[in-house]
């Protein structure tokens, strides 16, 4: 069954219509039937039966009225009688006008006219005649005839009992009528609700197979889909829009599934691929890991191969001095010294390169390192080494991270090196070593100084090898420019990263994103110590 709902919707529209019309067709012919017998009833035979008892009562009356007149003698007066007789006329007139047109009626009216007549000529006629003549006995004698008289007076009773018996007849079939009118109404309200029940059955009988039924199918199905079962066929059942709407349903349900093997094998790819991916990355870093290995055993031998022929010309220049500084003018002490004075350099750059390349080979060992305390060491070192300087530490207690011991160690070393170096010029020197956590497992170390900082357009290539923003002769020391370059690499190796902010005149700050230990840091209290001067 796939006919559309629209469609039962105007079959159901049509039958209701049809049955109100068939319903207010019948109860209006019934009233209006009703209506007119009720009328007739009112105003034509129940006034019709008084006016015909009102004829009998007349005719009573006048009868009455000549017996006394005649019974009282010539003293009585006629008038009573005479008005009576005078009304008969207008009775008779009341009694055809209301009776006129039933069956049998006029015959009837005109039969009980013709007894009333009969009786005035053959009864009243001569008892009025004798009285006139002033016979008063003659007429008495008549009126009491009653052999005479009968028939007469009988006639006039027959008559009108005639007449109400035919009047009550025609009043008994309008009571039919008007009963039949009824039953008819009744009927046709039983029939209309018979089938408004019928109807109404017959709907929620139809809604419950072609609506209701297929509905409960579609949501079972769907509700299966939406529960992932996304085998489950969803049927294009009922009517033609739960149809259409099965058939959409299953077309996503189809679209669904299609996707859904789409993606599994998009994902079984994308696997495939970073599986491939990882191997060839982790095969990359490996050669890159030998290349870097071997770049910096390479430094280290050249560093290491360079230092004979450096000691050798250091040397001469040596001797030279040494052994024929007399022969000497004061330009050849010059240069001797300045090739002395190069060959230091290029054997603090040797230095610093075998620096580099010791902790680019150095094997990891990771452990959990309490930075706090190595911070602390060292300050202690670098404050006895500069036992004249003044300078305040703070250092933040609890700073724990996962990392190679030896190697932090000169990575910080490096970094409070500078701080140290770079706030020479202060009175009121301040080193800070805290950190901050950062999301994941990673923490960011900071070391920080008030000392001269520098040109922020820099930051990066400050941890470039041999590069330097600030002189040697200004802050001392024989800094070649591996420090930071060390730091990086250190820190690179860990999987971490560096940064540095910093401004002219307004100290600088060095952070390191370190991975915690397994007991993450919360933020501890700071401890802080000032050496003295002197
Ligand atoms: N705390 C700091 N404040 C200001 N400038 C700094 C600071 N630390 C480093 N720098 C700048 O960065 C440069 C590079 O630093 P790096 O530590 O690599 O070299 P260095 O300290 O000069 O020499 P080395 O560390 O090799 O003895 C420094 O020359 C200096 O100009
Ligand atoms: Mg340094």
């Amino acid at each position: 069954m796939t006919h559309g709902l629209g469609r039962w919707a105007a079959i159901g529209a049509v039958v209701s219509l049809a049955v109100t019309v068939i319903t207010v067709a019948l109860a209006l012919t019934a009233g209006a039937s009703a209506r007119a017998s009720q009328q007739e009833l009112a105003h034509r035979l129940v006034p019709g039966a008084a006016a015909a008892g009102t004829l009998l009562a007349g005719y009573t009356a006048e009868s009455d009225l000549l017996h006394n007149y005649v019974t009282a003698g010539p003293k009585a007066s006629i008038a009573p009688f005479r008005d009576a007789a005078g009304q008969m006329p207008g009775y008779q007139d009341r009694v055809t006008a209301l009776l006129r047109g039933y069956p049998q009626m006029p015959s009837l009216i005109a039969a009980e006219q013709a007894a009333l007549r009969a009786w005035m000529v053959q009864v009243a006629g001569p008892q009025l005649a004798a009285a006139a003549r002033g016979d008063f006995a003659s007429a008495r004698s008549l009126q009491n005839n009653a052999t005479r008289n009968r028939p007469y007076t009988l006639a006039v009773r027959s008559q009108g009992a005639a007449l109400d018996a035919q009047i009550i007849s025609a009043q008994a079939s309008l009571v039919a009528k008007l009963g039949l009118a009824e039953a008819r109404l009744f009927t046709a309200l039983a029939v209309v609700c018979a089938v408004v029940v019928a109807v109404a059955a017959g709907s929620v009988a139809a809604v419950r197979r072609w609506l209701l039924r297929p509905f409960a199918l579609l949501h079972q199905a769907a509700e299966a889909v939406a529960a992932g079962e996304y085998d489950t066929r969803v049927p294009a059942v009922g009517p033609a829009e739960l149809a259409e709407l099965g058939r959409a349903t299953e077309r996503m349900r189809t679209q669904l599934v299609a996707a859904l093997a789409e993606a599994e094998l998009a994902q079984i790819r994308l696997r495939a691929m970073n599986e491939t991916l990882g191997q060839q990355v982790q095969q990359r870093t490996a050669h890159l890991e030998i290349a870097n290995r071997n770049l910096a055993t390479f430094t280290y031998s050249a560093a290491h191969d360079l230092r004979t022929p450096l000691r050798a010309i250091s040397g001469y220049a040596e001797i030279l001095t040494e052994d024929y500084g007399e022969r000497l003018d004061e330009t050849g002490h010059s240069y001797a010294g300045r090739i002395q004075v190069a060959a230091d350099h290029i054997g603090a750059l040797l230095d610093g390169l075998s620096h580099l390349s010791q902790v680019s080979r150095a094997d990891i060992h990771r452990q959990d390192v309490n930075l706090s305390a190595v911070a602390t060491t060292l300050c202690d070192e670098l404050r006895a080494r500069n036992p004249g300087r003044r300078v305040r530490v703070r250092i933040e207690d609890g700073i724990r991270v996962s990392a190679d011991r030896s190697l932090i160690r000169i990575a910080l070393y490096n970094l409070l090196d500078n701080a140290w170096k770079y706030t020479a010029g202060r009175d009121d020197a301040t080193i800070e070593v805290a950190f901050t956590p950062v999301t994941g497992d990673g923490i960011h170390c900071y070391v920080r100084d008030n000392g001269v900082g520098f040109d922020p357009a820099y930051a990066d290539k400050l941890f470039q090898p041999f590069q330097r923003l600030h002189d040697t002769s200004e802050f001392g020391g024989a800094g070649v420019g591996t420090g930071l370059a060390i730091v990086q690499r250190i820190i690179e190796r860990h999987g971490g990263q560096t940064r540095a902010e910093g401004a002219v005149g307004q100290g600088a700050t060095f952070y390191l994103t370190l991975a915690a230990t397994s007991d993450a840091p919360a933020a501890g209290h700071i401890r802080v110590s000032a050496g003295s001067a002197g």
